[in-house]
């Protein structure tokens, strides 16, 4: 098989690009990332692109428009990088259903929650804001539904009485999105995740829950 290509979309500061450009280095996830886009030029998440050697593309938003020109011409880059598997690392943009459509079932996604709860932006302070017993984050497939698609893993912990939005920002950054976005992409890279008939599929079977930190290798606790 081919070394699979990836494609990671970021829009800011880039710690799960980082994450991700770290185990493509050490070989944990069997792929090569050859681009990162941006809609943003000051993305700080470009810099660690460039330092890698990663080629970096921005397709700025703000030149174009509306949404759906925006979405033409950032379709037309990362088709022009002949992608297996997108990465969306922190893109803060709403995406057309035409442009998911193009990239269904290659195209990932890392939402700070436990989906379908808080979709959206702002999570954190919606979990202090509705007392949740848990937080987290999860990796789906993205379809035309925001923050919607079928769900791959989800990381949890306990919210504790002294956490504030900025804790919580923090623990499910170091303590679950570094860990499970990696090790989503790692799957989809080996062919053990897929998307077929609007599911995730994981070593053969639908997943009706998605996967949790009890399942993640060890290579990527
Ligand atoms: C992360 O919390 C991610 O889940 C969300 O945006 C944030 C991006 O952080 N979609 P970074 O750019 O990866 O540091």
């Amino acid at each position: 098989m081919k070394r699979p290509r990836i494609t990671a979309v970021i829009s800011g500061r880039g710690r799960n690009l980082q994450a991700l450009i770290a185990a493509v280095a050490d070989g944990r996830i069997t792929a090569d990332l050859t681009a990162v886009l941006s809609n943003r030029a000051d993305a700080a998440g470009l810099d660690y692109a460039r330092a890698a050697g990663v080629h970096v593309v921005v397709v700025p938003h703000d030149a174009y428009a509306d949404r759906a020109e925006f979405d033409f011409a950032l379709a037309a880059a990362l088709r022009a990088q002949l992608p297996d598997i997108v990465a969306l690392a922190g893109f803060m943009r709403i995406l057309g259903a035409d442009f998911v459509r193009e990239f269904e079932g290659r195209m990932l996604n890392i939402h700070p929650s436990l989906l379908p709860k808080h979709k959206g932006l702002h999570t954190h302070a919606a979990v202090l804001r509705d007392a949740d017993a848990e937080h987290g984050a999860t990796v789906h497939f993205v379809t035309p539904q925001l923050d919607g698609g079928p769900r791959v893993i989800q990381g949890r912990f306990s919210v504790n009485a002294h956490d504030d939005a900025q804790s919580l920002a923090e623990r499910v950054m170091t303590d679950i999105e570094l860990k499970i976005y990696p090790q989503a992409v790692a799957w989809l890279a080996r062919g053990e995740l897929r998307f077929e008939h609007g599911q995730a599929w994981f070593r053969g079977r639908p997943l009706t829950e998605p996967l949790t930190l009890n399942d993640l290798e060890p290579a990527f606790r």
